[in-house]
């Protein structure tokens, strides 16, 4: 397996930050980070943000993401914004299937993979979050759950849409709850998932950024992310603070 794969290292702010404190946080990473050849630099903001945050990132090395998106361009969906929409806000990326959108809004499968196949259509990078449980971890089922979970969208969209894609491997049991995977752990997961991948295209395979998350912080994120097969990392708590979350970048590339 090749080590050419650029690390990215997302913030996922989840549903944090008023519009001055949005500002704010994005002025400062943009201010206190510098571009680097192996790594890159994306924030998920709040949709409310996109236009603000939007306007500071543009022409930094700073990419700009959205956590969610209808896949529908445009209809009857009250409270939703479609993933059309997010582009005339240069979207680069956007979130599909994080698991507190399978948990608490019901984003199946079938749905994940519907805005999956939305973000690319409408040239949005989608990153693809999957994880387990503690309970299926337990019952050692993890690689299953996983393997479902991408399966849904290979069979939607193809495995070579994947070349476009990444890929976040979020245990569920680590998210916000301190409890980290070891790194070994973890490099365990995105090795044997690049190996299943490879098993459709080696060369996707080969290419594709699996990012870890789940309580990645300033502290644990060098051990991590300096595992072989982890290409980065999707960032929730650290990445609302930017001397955090850009510590963390100084350990990538
Ligand atoms: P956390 O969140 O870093 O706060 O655990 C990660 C995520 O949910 O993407």
């Amino acid at each position: 397996m090749s080590n050419l794969r650029k690390k990215l290292i997302a913030g996922n702010w989840k549903m944090n930050t008023s519009r001055s404190e949005a500002i704010q946080l994005a002025s400062n990473v943009i201010a206190d980070s510098l571009p680097k050849e192996g790594a890159e630099l994306l924030i998920c903001v709040p949709l409310v943000h996109l236009a603000d945050i939007g306007k500071l990132t543009a022409n930094t090395h700073i990419k700009l993401g959205a956590q969610d998106g209808h896949w529908e361009s445009n209809g009857a969906f009250t409270g939703e914004v479609s993933v059309s929409m997010l582009k005339d806000y240069q979207v680069d990326y956007l979130l599909v299937g994080h698991s507190e959108r399978r948990e608490m809004f019901a984003d199946d499968d079938a749905r994940v993979a519907k805005k999956f196949a939305a973000a690319l259509k409408n040239g949005i990078t989608p990153i693809l979050c999957i994880g387990e449980s503690l309970e299926q971890r337990e019952q050692g089922v993890t690689l299953e759950v996983l393997q479902t979970q991408v399966k849904a969208v290979i069979d939607e969209v193809g495995i070579e849409a994947f070349s476009d894609a990444a890929i976040a491997y979020e245990p569920i049991w680590a998210i916000g709850t301190g409890r980290t995977a070891t790194p070994e752990q973890a490099q365990e997961v995105h090795f044997e998932l690049r190996r299943w991948l490879a098993e459709y295209n080696p060369e996707i395979a080969d290419g594709i950024q699996i990012l870890y998350g789940g309580s990645m912080n300033a502290a644990n994120a060098d051990e991590l992310l300096s595992q072989n097969d982890i290409d980065g990392g999707l960032i929730g708590g650290a990445s609302l603070k930017a001397e955090d979350f850009l510590t963390i970048y100084s350990f990538a590339g």
